[in-house]
């Protein structure tokens, strides 16, 4: 089932692909597997799909093109321009590397992946208008953008979509951003929806967890090699909240992906709940997000359940370190 993304004309399933993996974020990729992962999810009936110039420096953009090429007219793409090309003339530079890359003239929504400070954010928003005015995007918005970001950048251009870290075991956009999406009409897009596969029911202890993944603010930095932020974490929280949902899907009979999208599906303001796969079988897998429809009492639990690890981790919406946004 399809639905109106927010203001834009692009209809859109609410489940979106995330490429980010394909292009080894997560390890080792065989290519052939990368391509088997896009079709499967356009095989199940997936039609949004989210890419970035950063994912393997155009290599996402590459490989969607050459899985899905032939359906480009059936699909809807969302790419990212990096922070480091926020400038106009590299903004519009960057858009015509994507455009080829994806071997299509336009980019459905494009967004800004994160925000830059040395960049004056009226004349990044300005070169955006004009690659709409010009046809090579059709919408544009805004991604890791905070409360205060998200304000300056609607009071300089029509902002299509927010995309944002979102997830049960990260709910800090719902203190700020969130609401003010749902006020302004501006469909959140949420990435790290299945926390890189810690809600894929895999792991039962957060112990278990591949270093290389275990680098966002709950984790504590002095346990784990790869974080960058130097907080204690809120470890004890997070697994409180893994061995619940352990609980629940013997409880429900639904798999802990379906919780965990299920209850994203439901939020207030999102617009499309991004997942990432790796092969064609997990992709196949993405059919049952399309169609869960979660009960009022599990959305409750779900809520409750993950109510402490959101209050430790408060309000900054950057999952991996403090500061950057606002
Ligand atoms: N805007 C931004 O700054 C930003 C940042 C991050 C991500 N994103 C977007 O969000 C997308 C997804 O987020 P994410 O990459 O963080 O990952 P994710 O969707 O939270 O998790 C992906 C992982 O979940 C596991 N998985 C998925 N389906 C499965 C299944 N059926 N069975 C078992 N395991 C399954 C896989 O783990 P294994 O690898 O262990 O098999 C996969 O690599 C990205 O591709 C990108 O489009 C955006």
């Amino acid at each position: 089932m399809k639905q109106t993304f927010g203001k834009t004309d692009l209809e859109t399933t609410k489940i979106v692909y995330g490429c980010m993996g394909g292009a080894g974020a997560f390890g080792a990729q065989e290519e052939q597997d990368s391509i088997d992962a896009l079709r499967g999810a356009y095989d199940v009936g997936i039609n949004f799909f989210d890419t970035a110039e950063a994912y393997g420096n155009g290599y996402s953009e590459q490989l969607l093109n050459r899985a899905l090429g032939d359906k480009r007219d059936e699909i809807v793409i969302s790419s990212k321009v990096g922070a480091q090309n926020l400038a106009p003339d590299d903004i519009m530079a960057a858009c015509d590397r994507s455009l080829k890359n994806l071997g299509t003239d336009r980019i459905d929504l494009y967004m800004l992946h994160w925000p830059n400070r040395n960049v004056a954010l009226e004349d990044s928003i300005g070169a955006l208008k004009t690659l709409k005015e010009q046809g090579k995007i059709r919408w544009y918005g805004v991604s890791n953008f905070g409360s205060d970001d998200l304000d300056d950048a609607m009071a300089l251009g029509d902002i299509a979509v927010d995309q944002l870290p979102y997830h049960l075991f990260f709910r800090a956009i719902e203190f700020e951003v969130q609401p003010k999406c749902a006020a302004a009409g501006v469909p959140i897009m949420c990435y790290s929806s299945l926390m890189q596969g810690l809600l894929a029911g895999k792991y039962r202890s957060l112990q278990d967890f591949p270093v290389d993944r275990a680098r966002t603010r709950m984790f504590d930095h002095r346990k784990w090699a790869d974080v960058v932020h130097k907080e204690e974490g809120a470890e004890e929280a997070g697994q409180e909240l893994l061995d619940a949902l352990w609980q629940m899907t013997d409880q429900t009979g639904l798999s802990m992906e379906e919780l965990a999208v299920g209850w994203l599906k439901s939020r207030d303001a999102v617009g499309g709940v991004i997942v990432g796969t790796r092969n064609g079988e997990q992709s196949r897998g993405l059919k049952k997000m399309l169609d869960i429809d979660l009960s009022h009492d599990i959305l409750a639990s779900l809520d409750q359940a993950s109510d402490r690890l959101k209050w430790e981790l408060g309000a900054d919406i950057d999952m991996w370190g403090k500061g950057r946004t606002r």
